[in-house]
């Protein structure tokens, strides 16, 4: 079943546990490893960008944490199989897995094409279906439990906003998949969550920005405004606003919760 903080050495709220980031070489993945790290937690920062991996793994290195970056494309089975079995032979288990990569593109319903539906739904759904298999398999393997956390968004569970319908049935998948792997999982001690961030300064955000301005005939602060004025906290989130609910969930003051989608939204969404 799960394993207790006191079982490894170490310090933090995460003390010595081995966690798998994807989409770690930047923005929210970014921030997640980094807080992760910095509670104690061994990183495996994981992107298609290997060289950002890098330099976020170094960086948790020379802040005295213990990193790895290896490439792995959520796309694609055999990159996660490779990263996965490399993570084993760095660290030798596997004990948290953060589903972070994504990618979003704005247009119009109509105007979509199956090459944007595509990329989205690869990315964003089919990726945390097949890294959380990966995920879970291992876990039910070392019969120890473990934790498997995503990052949906908001847009999956508000449908309401323009321009982004194929983004949004990938993060409903993601949240529906959140409840369904709980339920079977719970079984092996593996708890799955999921967060819903709201407007995170990012680079998706700053492309989002200018495709929306393009979109909406407005200027690029018009709409940033407009983010703003839609989050009852009244600023845009930051990574480190992601990352520390993440880091809950991590950790054991979470461990009698499963199957659920945290809104990180500065109350943008409630329900
Ligand atoms: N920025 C926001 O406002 C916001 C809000 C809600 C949810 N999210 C979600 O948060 C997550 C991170 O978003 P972000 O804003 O940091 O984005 P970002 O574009 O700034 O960073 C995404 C990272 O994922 C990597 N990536 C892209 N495709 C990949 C793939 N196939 N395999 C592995 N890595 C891949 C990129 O190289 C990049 O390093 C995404 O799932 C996104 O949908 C973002």
């Amino acid at each position: 079943m799960e394993q207790r903080s006191s079982d490894r050495k170490g310090h933090g709220l995460v003390p010595g546990r081995i966690c798998v980031v994807t989409g770690a070489a930047t923005g929210i993945g970014r921030g997640i490893a980094l807080a992760l790290a910095k509670e104690g937690a061994w990183i495996a920062v994981t992107d298609i960008n290997v060289e950002g991996a890098q330099l976020v793994a170094m960086e948790i290195e020379q802040a005295g944490g213990s990193a790895i970056a290896y490439r792995l494309d959520v796309r694609n089975r055999e990159e996660i199989d490779a990263a996965l079995a490399a993570v084993l032979e760095w660290s030798g288990r596997l004990d948290i897995w953060v589903n972070n990569a994504g990618v979003s593109t704005m247009n119009w319903f109509v105007d979509l094409d199956e090459d944007e539906w595509d990329f989205n739904m690869n990315t964003n759904a089919r990726g945390v279906f097949l890294c959380s298999q990966a995920a879970a398999r291992q876990m039910i393997a070392q019969r120890q439990g473990g934790r498997i956390i995503s990052v949906a968004s908001m847009a999956g569970k508000r449908g309401e906003a323009p321009f982004l319908a194929h983004y949004i049935a990938s993060k409903f998948a993601v949240v529906g998949l959140t409840q369904a792997m709980a339920t079977e999982l719970v079984s092996h001690g593996i708890l799955v969550n999921a967060v819903c961030p709201g407007y995170v300064q990012t680079s998706m955000q700053e492309r989002e920005v200018v495709w929306e301005s393009r979109l909406r005939g407005i200027s690029t602060e018009a709409v940033r405004q407009s983010y703003v004025d839609d989050t009852p906290l009244a600023r845009l989130e930051t990574t480190e606003d992601v990352a520390k609910v993440v880091v809950f969930l991590a950790s054991e003051y979470s461990d009698f919760m499963t199957g659920q989608a945290i809104n990180i939204t500065g109350g943008s969404w409630m329900h």
